[in-house]
């Protein structure tokens, strides 16, 4: 999927949102300024977050209340999949919720087998960016 501007993306984001199931953990992949922040502002907007979602850089952790509890992580600073263990992956992770993990090849192997992997790539021109979404349920989900 294109996207044509930080819009375009959170626009995305709230279709995301709005029909994803509990239990969902989605594994952003793509470097600094790809858009992973934006999209998961989106994601948040669709969930029905009111408050505002700012990047966990420092935290590592920020969880707000939707239609269910949504958990947003930045593995920027972890090191090892053990790290994302220590700082509870698996509740982070739980049935109950959407996890979303910035940074997520820091943590690969902590990941499960169904987690959604959602890529974000440059595209042609400063505010394109092309957005590959692999994994049930989503891939069914989006045009
Ligand atoms: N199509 C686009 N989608 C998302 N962000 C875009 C797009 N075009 C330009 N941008 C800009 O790129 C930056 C993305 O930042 P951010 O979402 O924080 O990235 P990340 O979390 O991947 O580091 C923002 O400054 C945003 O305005
Ligand atoms: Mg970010």
């Amino acid at each position: 999927m294109r996207t044509r501007s930080p819009r375009e993306t959170r626009d995305l984001g709230e279709l995301i949102g709005r029909s994803v199931p509990p239990g969902t953990v989605i594994a952003f992949r793509g470097g600094l300024g790809a858009g992973k922040t934006t999209l998961a502002k989106g994601i948040a907007r669709g969930l029905g977050v009111e408050d505002e979602v700012t990047s966990p850089t420092y935290t590592l952790v920020f969880e707000y209340r939707g239609r269910m509890p949504l958990r947003h992580v930045d593995a920027y600073r972890l090191s090892s999949p053990a790290e994302f263990e220590e700082i509870g992956a698996s509740e982070l992770m739980g049935t109950d919720g959407l996890c979303l993990i910035e940074w997520s090849e820091n943590v690969a192997a902590a990941l499960p087998a169904e987690a959604v992997v959602v890529e974000i790539l440059p595209g042609d021109g400063p505010e394109a960016r092309i957005v590959e979404i692999s994994g049930s349920p989503l891939e069914e989900l989006l045009p």
